[in-house]
């Protein structure tokens, strides 16, 4: 079964009653609430989706806080906020949301963005600056 907006607790209780597929929470650069539930995914091999992971688009185009990160590295804002998610943890499973094929596109190329370690602590430190989504 799949669960949304679960606590650690709750899901080791379901996990009790049947096996977990994917646990689904709140999860972006701006707002990591949901750490040691991601940490807990990862250690039972559960996939992670975090919703908003654009923090619905506060963290893209041209007035998201990664501008300046992204031209430096020939990316768009979305594609490092979707980099740093995946290099964030094996288990993690984004959903960006989108109405335009061309932001699909620009997505689905943020898959093949690989961070280096130092990008990735530029990039957390930078999110974590920011008010929560
Ligand atoms: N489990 C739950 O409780 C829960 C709660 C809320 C949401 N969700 C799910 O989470 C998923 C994502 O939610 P969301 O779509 O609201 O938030 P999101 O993915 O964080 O952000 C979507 C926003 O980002 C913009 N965007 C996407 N790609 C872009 C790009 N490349 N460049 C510029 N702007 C871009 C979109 O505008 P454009 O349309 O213009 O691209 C849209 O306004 C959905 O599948 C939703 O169902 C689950």
């Amino acid at each position: 079964m799949g669960l949304s907006e679960v606590t650690v607790a709750q899901a080791e209780a379901a996990q009790r009653i049947a096996p977990i597929a994917s646990v689904q929470n709140l999860y972006n650069l701006t707002d990591r609430s949901a750490e040691d539930l991601l940490d807990w995914s990862a250690e039972q091999g559960i996939g992670f989706i975090p919703w908003f992971p654009l923090a619905t688009g506060q963290l893209t185009g041209q007035g998201s806080p990664l501008t300046e990160l992204a031209t430096q590295h020939g990316a768009t804002p979305s594609q490092l906020a979707l980099a740093w998610l995946l290099k964030r943890s094996p288990v993690m499973l984004p959903i960006p949301g989108t109405s335009s094929v061309a932001h699909l596109e620009d997505n689905l190329a943020g898959a093949l963005l690989e961070l280096t370690d130092d990008e990735f602590e530029t990039l957390s430190k930078t999110g974590a600056a920011q008010p929560a989504a």
